[in-house]
């Protein structure tokens, strides 16, 4: 079972305080920054495009061509900005890496910010998760202490700033323009794209916003080459990626395998589902994908293959639902969750999402009257497409594709409540 995970970025998780300069250096760490050094930037650039790297925080954009937009004769300084603001449902895959393995993101920093010809980057961390941003900030002092970052470094003349920054834990600063914003020190709220901030973002000026992951991938792809990443995963969705499944598995965690592994492998290397109990429904990437059923178990999760059937691949948070669990009820879960995250800078979002949360309720209750499907599902269609970023899209995905699904649990909400179909306490989630 275990030749189908593809351990690069977890392959230290379990030794002995992974964390330290010292252990990540006798596995090879910052080899791919010395390499990386001796490089021109246009050929790193290069040699990222050429391994197919594709965005790791949900979206899936190809990352050296997002690198190859950074206009180099603007005049203003260039940034690296890091999205280190997990908070997606289901999404936990970035701070289980900073934690065992916060070097290789540091490393990854180092080699990206030569890449664009950045002095200064930032790593915007989610506030509550202060275990995290004290390991970033000790990992990023070893790295000064060691002249990995800093002024002149391994006397190549290349200088590089780092700041670990933290949130105050609102969703909306994950979304890239409002981490933005609230990095510039205003409220986090998302800003109109196109200008991307590749041309125009932290202070105007051209900065590179990229998940953890995605740049913890770089140093594997400097040190080992384009064509060792590019030998995993699939034709258009290349390379290893960290698959976090939750729910009712036996064994929930995260798993790196190639990219196109199934949901079918994934479930079998976390033990199975919990006994006795069969799949129902998944998320592929978060609550703001579209759920999917046991009918793509053998779908192999890539970013074509969930796109053909409907969904999107987005974190790979593979949140796992079994027969006990009432669609009606986790729907609701989260779109509260997205009431209560959304900014409120854009009405159909602001308001959208309430009106979504009231007619929920009255579905869990069983107090929804006929026609109230048809009038959900018209909010939620006002509601997508319709707003300034991604939040509203992601919140709306789970009502359209659980009313897709399972039409008939909605119906019966026009009489029977969901705690009566879906008696508490049998669920491991309510
Ligand atoms: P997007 O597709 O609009 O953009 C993706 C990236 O490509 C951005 O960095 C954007 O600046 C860049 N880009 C796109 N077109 C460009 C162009 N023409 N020129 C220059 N750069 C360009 O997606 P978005 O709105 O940034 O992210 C949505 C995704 O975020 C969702 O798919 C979802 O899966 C994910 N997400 C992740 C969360 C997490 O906790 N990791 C939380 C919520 C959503």
């Amino acid at each position: 079972m275990t030749d189908m995970l593809t351990p690069v970025l977890s392959a230290n998780w379990a030794d002995d305080r992974p964390w330290k300069l010292t252990n990540y250096e006798r596995l090879g760490g910052y080899q791919g920054l010395r390499k990386a050094l001796t490089m021109e930037p246009d050929a790193i650039i290069g040699e990222v495009k050429d391994s197919g790297l594709r965005g790791r925080g949900g979206a899936g954009f190809p990352t050296g061509m997002k690198w190859s937009f950074v206009p180099q004769d603007n005049p203003n300084p260039k940034y690296l900005v890091v999205n280190a603001d997990e908070s997606e449902p289901g999404t936990c895959k970035d701070i289980p890496l900073m934690m065992a393995n916060p070097h290789v993101l540091v490393e990854g920093v180092a080699i990206s910010s030569f890449a664009i010809r950045s002095n200064f980057a930032f790593i915007y961390v989610r506030g509550e998760v202060l275990h995290v941003i004290r390991r970033l900030q000790q990992a990023v002092r070893e790295a000064y202490s060691a002249g990995y970052l800093g002024k002149n470094i391994l006397g190549t003349g290349y200088d590089l700033e780092v700041v670990v920054h933290a949130g105050a834990g609102a969703y909306i600063c994950g979304e890239e323009t409002a981490l933005l914003d609230s990095l510039e020190g205003r409220r986090g709220q998302p800003r109109l794209r196109p200008p991307f901030p590749a041309v125009a973002g932290l202070y105007a000026s051209p900065t590179v916003v990229n998940n953890v992951e995605s740049i913890a991938s770089v140093p594997g792809i400097i040190a080992k080459g384009a064509s060792w990443f590019a030998s995993m995963g699939t034709e258009k969705s290349k390379g290893h990626g960290i698959f976090s499944l939750s729910g009712h598995v036996a064994n929930p965690g995260q798993f790196e395998a190639p990219m196109g592994i199934t949901l079918r492998q994934l479930i079998e290397l976390a033990g199975g589902m919990r006994d006795g109990h069969e799949l129902k429904f998944f998320t592929p990437g978060g609550s703001s994908t579209q759920i999917l059923t046991k009918d793509s178990l053998d779908m192999p999760l890539d970013f074509d293959s969930v796109a053909a059937a409907g969904s999107l691949l987005g974190t790979r948070a593979l949140q796992i639902f079994d027969e006990t669990t009432s669609v009606v009820r986790t729907t609701l879960r989260w779109v509260e969750f997205y009431k209560h995250e959304s900014c409120g800078k854009c009405t159909p979002c602001r308001e959208g999402n309430w009106w979504l949360v009231q007619m929920l309720r009255k579905f869990e209750a069983g107090q929804a009257q006929e026609g109230d499907i048809e009038k959900m599902l018209d909010v939620a269609d006002n509601i997508g497409g319709r707003s300034f970023c991604a939040l509203a899209d992601g919140a709306v995905a789970c009502v359209t594709s659980a009313v897709k699904e399972f039409r008939s649990e909605f119906e019966a909400g026009y009489h029977t409540p969901a705690w009566e179909l879906f008696p508490y306490g049998k669920s491991a989630l309510f």
